[in-house]
């Protein structure tokens, strides 16, 4: 069992890890599983930050955390909602029947959602930017940080403290242990949280880049010494280290990202993987890495994760029935509504009769702002006149990569 942990004096964790059976929002695998963090601020009165679905057992393990702090769910005055996506509101319905008494806050475009979702109307009162709420001897201040990552998300800081509870923004994929603030974690440890804080980033709040430099400019006057967020681990230590980490990610948008190419390929019967080895060779001969990925065998959210990180990225797949391979179009469709703009970018690959994934590429790479250097298209096997202008345009994007500062 996990348990509550105390922040800063009256200021509470309590969470729940989930394993990796089931996908995040039906989509993304969570080979780490992800931890739910909830947080009980305590003034003369009870205030909740967030909540838990019931999913794999969080309701009881936040229940009993709830009970080693001496709180029943009817000693709770306020609930505050930062964000409405399920993960955080799922036992919302539940939670109103054992405490009807409840008082509900949440953003002004989260009231409609907390009816729609939940069926609740009652004691539920919208707060934005500069609204507070004093809890006796302690209070909370919301602030408004719209699309980060829906609409309807929001802030709660408690000044005196210096606690943000950010929700969503500055979490990560993966379950947390013992280790729960970032000066208990070791070297690598923290490896991993960047790895699943890039995954997490690009898996769900990539295409909301421009609105996370909004919000974290909108936070720059606070004096934040915590960042709680209800994914992954707390930061006390170095709290402006998560928040550089997600500046820098939200960058990418734009470009440059990271001097890298990620090459991604779909293969029928081998004939575009038959100039995988010179495509790749050419971007080695620039001393520039290469992160491959095949698709359909891995899954979407690995490839979207290089592709945010990556200044270059190159796309080998054949058509397939007059038009792009199917498993190709669904990876360029998430990169589309990920936003991974503005890179560097070539293709390569193999038709039979006709060609048509061109035609499709084409209208990926313009909707993406992907600065194109070429395409190698051959039909049936490739010849060494087809291998040997891989090599060469391959090379030439490790060199716009290596020369984009
Ligand atoms: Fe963790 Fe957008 O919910």
């Amino acid at each position: 069992m996990i348990k509550a942990v105390e922040l800063t004096d009256g200021i509470f964790r309590i969470s729940a890890n989930i394993g990796s059976r089931d996908l995040f929002e039906g989509i993304w695998p969570i080979p780490n599983g992800v931890s739910l963090n909830s947080y009980i601020v305590r003034g003369d009165k009870t205030a909740l930050i967030d909540m838990v679905k019931d999913w794999e057992g969080a309701v009881d393990e936040i229940t009993v955390q709830l009970k080693s702090l001496q709180i029943q769910l009817e000693d709770i005055d306020f609930l505050v909602l930062n964000h409405m996506e399920p993960d955080h509101t799922g036992w919302l319905a539940e939670l109103r029947r054992r405490n009807p008494a409840i008082r509900i806050l949440c953003s002004k475009k989260a009231v409609p959602l907390v009816k729609a979702f939940y069926g609740i109307e009652d004691n539920v009162q919208a707060v934005g930017t500069g609204d507070t709420l004093d809890l006796g001897g302690r209070k909370l201040v919301f602030v408004d940080t719209p699309n980060i990552h829906w609409p309807e998300t929001m802030m709660t800081f408690e000044p005196e403290a210096g606690v943000l509870f950010s929700c969503d923004a500055f979490g990560a994929f993966g379950k947390v242990g013992e280790a729960v603030f970032d000066d208990q974690l070791s070297t690598s440890q923290h490896q991993f949280f960047e790895r699943e804080t890039l995954r997490y980033y690009a898996n769900i709040v990539s295409a909301f880049s421009p609105f996370v430099e909004r919000g974290i400019k909108k936070l720059e006057n606070e004096n934040i010494r915590i960042i709680a967020p209800s994914h992954g681990i707390i930061w006390r230590e170095n709290p402006k280290k998560i928040i550089g980490d997600y500046l820098k990610l939200a960058s990418y948008m734009n470009g440059p990202a990271e001097q890298e190419v990620t090459l991604v390929w779909s293969s029928m019967y081998g004939n575009t993987e038959a100039l995988l080895d010179s495509v790749i060779k050419g971007v080695e001969a620039e001393n520039i890495p290469v992160t491959v990925h095949r698709v359909p065998q891995e899954h979407a959210s690995f490839v979207l994760a290089s592709a945010w990180k990556s200044s270059g990225l190159i796309i080998g797949t054949p058509t397939y029935e007059y038009k792009m391979f199917p498993p190709m179009y669904a990876i360029l469709d998430i990169l589309d509504r990920s936003h991974v703009y503005n890179r560097k970018a070539m293709r390569f690959g193999s038709y039979g009769w006709s060609g048509g994934a061109q035609k499709q590429y084409d209208e990926f790479s313009k909707s993406l702002k992907w600065d194109c250097i070429g395409t190698v298209e051959y039909q049936g096997a490739p010849t060494e006149v087809a291998r040997a202008a891989g090599f060469q345009m391959a090379r030439e994007l490790a060199v716009a990569v290596k020369n984009w500062k």
